[in-house]
């Protein structure tokens, strides 16, 4: 979780009388939410409403965004090439689902239009990487700006619309849907909650709302709640975002990719050393820029390894990638379990007399075995299986 925020007013303790005036219904106060994770066992924030946030006109159902798995006669290693995606749909609607399971679903996004609708993930944390894009996520917290290589992490249950800058281009997403809260690795952390020296970011580098901005609309504005499959229409009686102020450890925040401090050593270090973010089921890792190994033998790009009990998915985001022959930007591999994998032909010598990488990809290592899509498998290349032959 991001280090302890408070923005706008909130009263001296918490569960008391929070006084305006007149206030909503002449009832001089304003309205406490205690939005929280886990139940009420984790972390949480607690927010101040002009008006009761349960304040619903109506309900109905909104149709499904089904994630259709492809039925996998052969357990092999895939290569899927998503930079020629066509844009489509919005910042939600616009979601193609990649690969699944029940931790962690992947998914690509090129909106093509502006969010229609407010949306809230009622199962799942978020974290939209922006490969392309620059913008704002606004939501009930205030408002979030992220650039390119922005992570921009929502907790699950946050009402939120995202709005890209046209001066920014066509926007790029990679979507990852948590079933489970998006945290840091614990080992980054001392006992007393704060980053360690030598984790490879620390507090400074995580950006939350700068401030609150309230909307103080009584007209009725809709909500598409998703969770898993199924989405809900909600009309709302006002605008949720009419937050006056707010404390706790719950809310969007960005990283940039740019901002991981690389670990390096004299040989190759493995891949935790690039972790950025934990959750159930799952890690989140960083491949940034960096020096290369420093031992006059040092082999310098990955050595072959079959991933035991993990399924590796790597991303593809900028950069010359020097383990890898054929992959391109907005490329993924995945790499499953139980099949070894490794530099391809030729990298070990091309890399001996470089000094330092300058790639920046996004690697997801799951617990439990990966589902393709269909759609994954419209953008699988056949031959990758066979491509360290030559
Ligand atoms: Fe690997």
């Amino acid at each position: 979780m991001p280090r302890y925020l408070q923005l706008g007013r909130v009263p001296p303790k918490r569960h008391t009388a929070h006084r305006t005036s007149p206030g909503y219904k002449n009832e001089g106060l304003f309205y406490e939410e205690v939005i929280t994770t886990q139940g009420f066992s984790r972390a949480y924030s607690i927010v101040y409403h002009l008006r009761p946030p349960t304040r619903v006109r109506k309900v109905e159902p909104a149709g499904e965004l089904p994630v259709e798995v492809a039925r996998q006669p052969a357990l092999r290693h895939h290569h899927l090439k998503s930079g020629a995606m066509p844009a489509r749909g919005d910042a939600v609607t616009g979601r193609v689902p990649l690969l699944t399971n029940a931790d962690v679903t992947l998914s690509r996004c090129r909106p093509a239009q502006p969010q229609a609708e407010l949306y809230r993930n009622a199962a799942a944390d978020e974290v939209l990487f922006v490969h392309k894009g620059r913008g704002t996520l606004h939501s009930l917290f205030g408002p979030l700006p992220f650039k390119p290589f922005d992570y921009v992490v929502v907790p699950k249950t946050t009402t939120y619309r995202v709005e890209f800058d046209p001066a920014g281009g066509q926007p790029d997403l990679l979507v990852i849907e948590s079933a489970g809260t998006v945290g840091f690795p614990p080992r980054y952390l001392n006992p007393d909650g704060q980053f360690r020296l030598g984790a490879p970011f620390a507090e400074r580098d995580l950006h939350g709302p700068a401030d609150v901005a309230v909307t103080d609309s009584e007209k009725d504005v809709t909500l598409l709640v998703k969770d898993g499959a199924r989405l809900t229409r909600y009309t709302l009686a006002h605008h949720p975002f009419d937050v006056v102020g707010w404390d706790g450890f719950v809310y969007p925040f960005t990283f940039n990719a740019d901002d991981f401090e690389p670990i390096t050593g004299t040989v190759h270090q493995p891949p935790p050393i690039h972790q950025t973010f934990e959750a159930p089921g799952f890690v989140v890792c960083t491949f940034a820029p960096r020096l290369l190994d420093t031992h006059p033998d040092a082999i310098k790009v990955p050595y072959a390894h079959s991933n035991v009990e993990s399924d590796e998915v790597l991303y593809y985001v900028r950069g010359k990638f020097g383990s890898r022959r054929g992959v391109d930007e907005s490329s993924f591999t995945l790499h499953p379990r139980g099949v070894p994998h490794g530099p391809h032909p030729g990298t070990i010598a091309a890399s001996k007399d470089m000094t330092r990488t300058d790639e920046l990809a996004v690697m997801v290592d799951t617990f439990r075995p990966l589902n393709l899509t269909k759609q994954a498998m419209d953008l699988d290349d056949p031959s990758y299986p066979y491509s360290w032959l030559e």
